[in-house]
């Protein structure tokens, strides 16, 4: 089954209990939540503060996507604040493994995130420590950029990896997708999580997006 994460950057922020309504009555599936330190990417987003006020306010899986330089520093608090899968980027860390164990051992589905520039070869084996691989299909840092259709080979090389192995993998594919380019993303993997961000939140038009976003998911 196909999954939809919403991206909450592109949510209005003076309305944010209502956007949350609207994704969970279109039937999103989990919340992705774009953690930017201003570091490791250069814009700065929102963090715990905001993470455990909204999870008072809705039962959605919180799916953070933490873009920051010192992801070890920032598991532990993400975990305590209500987050279910927490994903680090293989960029930001010289060994991965024992984040990813720090990750598993709080409870929560550890991923970890590729850039669009870094090749999959080398990741590939860290997926038998990973609940999910997040593959970032635009340079992370902001919403609303184009999709870059060369990284949709890497969601192939991960899931021939995860066939091979026998290992239960969820792929997540991030940045620049809406209904035009979702089949391409639903073909390249198995097993995939799509996050949308810019195409889903829309003043007054965020619940049927998120609709239409969940019909398109089902059908291919
Ligand atoms: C980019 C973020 C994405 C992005 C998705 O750094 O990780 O989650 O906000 O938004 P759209 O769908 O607008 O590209
Ligand atoms: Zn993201």
């Amino acid at each position: 089954m196909n999954l939809l994460a919403p991206s909450l950057l592109a949510a209005d922020f003076s309305y944010l209990g209502d956007e949350l309504k609207c994704i969970e009555r279109g039937g999103a599936d989990y919340l992705h939540f774009d953690v930017m330190d201003g570091h490791f990417v250069s814009n700065i987003s929102f963090g715990i503060t905001v993470l455990k006020s909204i999870r008072r306010v809705t039962p959605l899986i919180f799916d953070a996507h933490l873009m920051v330089s010192n992801p070890a520093r920032q598991i532990e608090p993400f975990a305590l604040a209500g987050a279910d899968i927490i994903t680090v980027h293989y960029e930001a860390a010289d060994d991965l493994i024992p984040l990813l164990n720090q990750i598993r051992a709080l409870g929560k589905k550890a991923a970890f995130a590729l850039n669009p520039g870094t090749p999959a070869d080398a990741a590939l084996p860290l997926a038998e420590h990973a609940d999910m691989i997040l593959l970032m299909s635009v340079v992370p840092g902001k919403g609303g950029q184009t999709f870059m259709p060369e990284t949709l080979s890497k969601a192939e090389a991960f899931a021939d990896y995860a066939a091979r192995k026998n290992l239960k993998l969820d792929i997540e594919m991030d940045g620049g997708i809406n209904l035009d380019n979702l089949d391409s993303v639903l073909n390249a993997g198995v097993n995939v999580v799509v996050v949308a961000g810019s195409s889903i939140f829309f003043k007054g038009e965020t619940e049927e997006r998120t609709k239409k976003f969940k019909e398109a998911l089902k059908c291919v």
